[in-house]
């Protein structure tokens, strides 16, 4: 059933994701974007003016802005969250916090205000760990050592798949769980390789690889991952259930990346390399059946045309 006439709140509205994804809901729904503007690609667009359309400065840390949020609303989506690894390396405690204890405030909201239809909330493809070969749902998650600082936005993310899980056995939640592998798109303003290649590409500047480039990545346009939130919003057979969300056909190593960005957007660029800023991903390929099957759901964005749009939106955009 097409989404219509709901009251729909967005956790982290105001940014990538989340405001792609109000732009699309915001035409047949009311959509309040709750937010503390620690990003905002909000600013970037018309959106926070459309009639449909509130925007709500709140933090997720303050259980009772995100009650008060919440109350009323049947559908839910939890996006906010501390990600992108600089983020993370410089401020793992803000992490941790954001993304668990933010997490919890959210999802016992929503039980308290007995948001009806959707919850979903974001994971991520992190949870795979270093070497993520074709892995469906039900491959084990990996933890990564402790004092590792980049395996800090995994173990927070996935105590928040595990919370909203609980919710949704003890207390009937209709919660859903995405796992992003590598979103990119127009609007995204805080961190990702692609983006800051597009953007380096187009002003003919250097292009920083950390490593020596042999890291493998599937990448997934933006709209192509609204697409599948739609559907879990929209689909019954979601609730309950964890998704990954990704293009296995749009893989590449980072080096490669870097050169089709340049091939594609006519860039005289160069490539260099730089030491390693932390532990890395080798590999990280989804199997995407189980979205294919129970929601429908398949990528259709190859990379070159996402390279392309992507890049219009940054040409002539001071950010
Ligand atoms: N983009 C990807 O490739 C990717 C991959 C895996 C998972 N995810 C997850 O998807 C979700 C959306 O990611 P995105 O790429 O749109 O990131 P983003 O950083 O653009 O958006 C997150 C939003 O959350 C807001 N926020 C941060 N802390 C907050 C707080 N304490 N209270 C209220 N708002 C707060 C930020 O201001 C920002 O607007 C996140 O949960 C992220 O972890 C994204």
């Amino acid at each position: 059933m097409p989404l219509q006439g709901k009251r729909i709140v967005i956790t982290g509205g105001a940014g990538f994701i989340g405001s792609t994804l109000a732009a699309r809901l915001c035409v047949d729904n009311q959509v309040v974007l709750f937010d503390n503007l620690a990003r905002d690609t909000l600013q970037h667009t018309q959106l926070a003016q459309h009639p449909n359309v509130q925007l709500v400065r709140g933090d997720i840390l303050d259980p009772a802005a995100v009650l008060g949020a919440v109350q009323g609303a049947q559908v839910v989506v939890h996006a906010a969250a501390i990600a992108g690894i600089d983020t993370v390396l410089k401020s793992p405690v803000r992490t941790m916090e954001v993304n668990m204890i933010g997490t919890a405030n959210v999802l016992r909201a929503c039980a308290q205000a007995k948001v009806s239809d959707r919850v979903v909330e974001f994971s991520t493809s992190e949870v795979f760990g270093s070497m993520a070969y074709r892995v469906s749902e039900d491959n084990h998650a990996v933890a990564g050592s402790a004092g590792e600082a980049r395996w800090v936005y995994a173990v927070s993310k996935l105590a928040g798949e595990h919370l909203a899980h609980a919710y949704y056995r003890e207390h009937g939640l209709p919660v859903v769980t995405l796992r992003p592998f590598n979103v990119y798109g127009p609007g995204q303003t805080g961190e990702g390789a692609l983006q800051i290649f597009i953007r380096r590409a187009l002003a003919n500047e250097p292009i920083s690889i950390y490593g020596d480039g042999t890291q493998i990545r599937a990448w997934c346009f933006v709209d192509d991952m609204v697409d599948a939130l739609m559907l879990a919003l929209e689909k019954p057979e979601a609730v309950g259930e964890s998704f990954n969300v990704g293009n296995a056909r749009a893989v590449t190593t980072v080096f490669g990346l870097a050169e089709t960005v340049c091939r594609v957007l006519g860039s005289k660029s160069q490539i260099q390399f730089r030491d390693a800023l932390s532990a890395d991903i080798e590999l990280r390929i989804p199997e995407t059946g189980k979205a294919k099957a129970l929601l429908g759901f398949s990528a259709r964005v190859d990379l070159e045309e996402g390279i392309r749009r992507t890049a219009e939106w940054y040409r002539g955009r001071t950010l």
